[in-house]
Formats: structure tokens, sequence, C-alpha cells
């Protein structure tokens, strides 16, 4: 059976970069505030004037994802993308990356919605159509447009630090060289009593209408959340799934060259780290730059990491993840 072998990684963000002082002219906030609560100090949005979809970030990431692997449009027979706010309402965003990069008619484009572990379990179903043999080149794609929905007012405050926006992309490919190299384990959890504890209520296709003008005096179409909530689950989840997925390969903790868990705040990367004993060199964040970009989020440090010359042939990497839904998950690989 073969395994799935990252042949590819790339990325691409918005020009405009938003600092913690750019928010602080919006609402009531601050530099000190955002930084020592979360970590991030600048993350990137793009133009207010409209215009730029996730589609369009997916496209720039997926061209260069392709490049890397020595590809071409051509050579993709399936597209997994993952977001949690697509260009529309339908049809998912896929089949608008599809077009834009001119990857052949017919190639099935699959849209996940799994929010921050969108891409981890994308990387699961890529993973089970690649060793099954349906798919030899697949192209998986993260990508968020956060800013067109964030409130920026003092009511959203709490949520609007957070995010930022951006994509990435990997292209996996079928190895049946038998070289031990590939994804080893992934693992999906999710559970749906938590659904509302961070969430966007509308649009909503259970209201007549799908989006009133009361919800929208609401502001019901802005993400809600309770953060300690999150925060809690977050540092009790991720370990968890690490420690299990490992164990489904043989490895422990000890064996991990490069963790990166999904970027939604530093103190809950650190807090990760810190109950697996893990020392800095052994993980990589980027929230700092990039803010939380939820489905991006893994792959943009991902690709970060790989241009860097972080990871060397044979590395064991490792990913996790936690986010609404609440869903979460972790894989390791044998790069
Ligand atoms: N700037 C300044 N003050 C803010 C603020 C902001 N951007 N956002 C909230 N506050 C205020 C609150 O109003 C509150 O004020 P009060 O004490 O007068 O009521 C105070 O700061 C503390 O709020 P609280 O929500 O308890 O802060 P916290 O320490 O839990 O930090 C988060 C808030 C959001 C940074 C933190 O809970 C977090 O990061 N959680 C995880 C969220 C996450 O990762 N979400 C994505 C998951 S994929």
């Amino acid at each position: 059976m073969p395994t799935s072998v990252v042949l590819g990684t790339g990325h691409c963000v918005p020009e405009r970069i938003v600092t913690n002082d750019d928010l602080a002219r919006l609402f009531d906030t601050s530099d000190a505030w955002i930084r020592e609560r979360t970590g991030i100090e600048q993350r990137r949005w793009v133009p207010d004037e409209g215009g730029t979809g996730g589609s369009d970030l997916a496209t720039e990431a997926a061209r260069t994802a392709l490049q890397a692997a020595g590809l071409g449009p051509a050579d993709v027979d399936m597209i997994v993308y993952a977001t949690l706010s697509p260009d529309h309402f339908f049809p998912g965003d896929g089949c608008f990356l599809q077009a834009k990069l001119d990857v052949p008619a017919g190639v099935p484009a699959l849209d996940v919605r799994n929010q921050c572990s969108g891409f981890l379990y994308g990387l699961a179903v890529t993973d089970s159509f690649i060793r099954s043999g349906s798919y030899q080149h697949v192209l998986l794609v993260g990508a968020e447009v956060h800013s067109t929905g964030l409130d920026r007012s003092n009511l959203g405050r709490d949520v609007t630090v957070l995010f930022g926006d951006g994509a990435a992309a990997v292209v996996l490919g079928a190895n049946d060289s038998g070289d031990g190299r590939g994804i080893l384990a992934t693992e999906l959890h999710a559970d749906g009593r938590h659904a509302k504890v961070l969430w966007t209520d509308a649009p909503s296709c259970v209201d007549r209408g799908r989006m009133t003008v009361e919800q929208i005096q609401a502001r019901r179409h802005f993400a809600e959340m309770s953060g300690r909530r999150v925060f809690k689950h977050a540092i009790e989840c991720m370990p968890a799934a690490l420690h299990s997925v490992l164990g489904k390969c043989g490895l422990a903790v000890a064996d991990i060259d490069l963790l990166i868990t999904h970027q939604a705040n530093l103190r809950i990367c650190e807090a990760v780290q810190k109950q697996l004993g893990l020392r800095d060199d052994q993980v990589f964040n980027n929230i700092m730059r990039y803010g939380n970009t939820t489905a991006a989020s893994i792959p943009l440090a991902l690709d970060e990491c790989v241009r860097a010359g972080r990871i060397r042939r044979g590395s064991i990497v490792a990913f996790a993840s936690f986010g609404a839904g609440f869903t979460w998950g972790a894989a390791v690989l044998r790069w």
C-alpha cells in the first residue's frame, strides 16, 4: 500500500500588515494586552475595498506548492479545500480554486468545513484517498479571509484581535518505494456539545431569508466565542491527541523533530509544548506575524519551516489542532 508524502508546499498572505496599534485605533485595546494574552504582534488583512477572496490567496499558494513539487495544475487529480470563510455561500471554494488555477475539468474538488482543524481533517481524507490508490497527486489547501467578517467595534474586540487572512497549500503524492516516509498516522475528533462556544449564527438556513435585519442589528453575523472555554479544552485535547497518534505508530514524544500546533494563541502553543516537555528547537510558532489563520495556520507554518530548512529527510514531524466545533486532531509524518 502506498504512503502519502509531501511533494511541495506554498503559502500566500495579503501584503497589508495590520499591527496591534492599528487595531487600537479601531477599538479599545492595546498592543500590550494583545501581546500578553495572545503573543500576536501583527496579522495580514486583504484590502478593505474588497474583491479578494480566500480562493485568490489559495490560488497563489497552490501555484507555489505545485512549483515546489515540480508539478503543474494538469497533474492534480484531486483538490481538497479547507476553509470556514468561503468566498460565497455556495458552491465551495474548491471549485473556484479549480477554475482559477486551471486544474482540468472533471477533477474532483472536496470542501472541508472543520475550522481550525480543517487542514488536519483534509490531510486525513487525502491520506486515505492516496493509500487506497484512488488518487496520485492531491492538492490540499487551507485558506481564510477573516478580516471581512470581523467586528471592528468594542463588542467584538476579543475575537477580532486573534484572526488574520492567509492561505497555504500542500501537494501530497503516493510513495510506493517502501522507504518508510510519509504520513504515519492521523487522528480526528469532534465534540458538538460545544458547537456554540465558538460560532457564527448568521447567515443561517434555519431562518427564512437566511439573514434578517434583526440578526445584523444584533451582530449575529460576527463570530462569538467563549475564549476561556476554548483555551481550557485546547490545552487538554491537543496533547492527548498527540500522545495517541504517536502511540499508533510506535513513537514517543521524544522522537518528534518538529511539532507544529495550530496557531490559535501563543499561550496555548506554549502550554502544549510544556505539557509534552518539548524543547524550543522542537516546535515552531509564527502566530506573532499572522495571528490565527484557521485552516491555513498549520500548512503556513509548515511552508515556512520547509523554506527555512528546518525539516530534513527522515525528520519526524507532528501536527496538532483544536478549534470550533469543537474539533481537534493530530498527525505524524516521517518526512
Ligand atoms: N483588548 C483589551 N481588553 C480586552 C480585549 C481586547 N482585545 N478583549 C477582551 N478584553 C477584556 C475583557 O472585556 C475583560 O474585561 P473585564 O475584566 O473588564 O470584563 C478582560 O479583557 C478579560 O477578558 P477575558 O476574556 O477573561 O480574557 P482572557 O484572559 O481569557 O483572554 C483571550 C481572552 C480571547 C485572549 C483568551 O481567552 C484566548 O485566547 N482564548 C482562546 C481563544 C482561541 O484560541 N480561539 C480560537 C480557537 S481556534
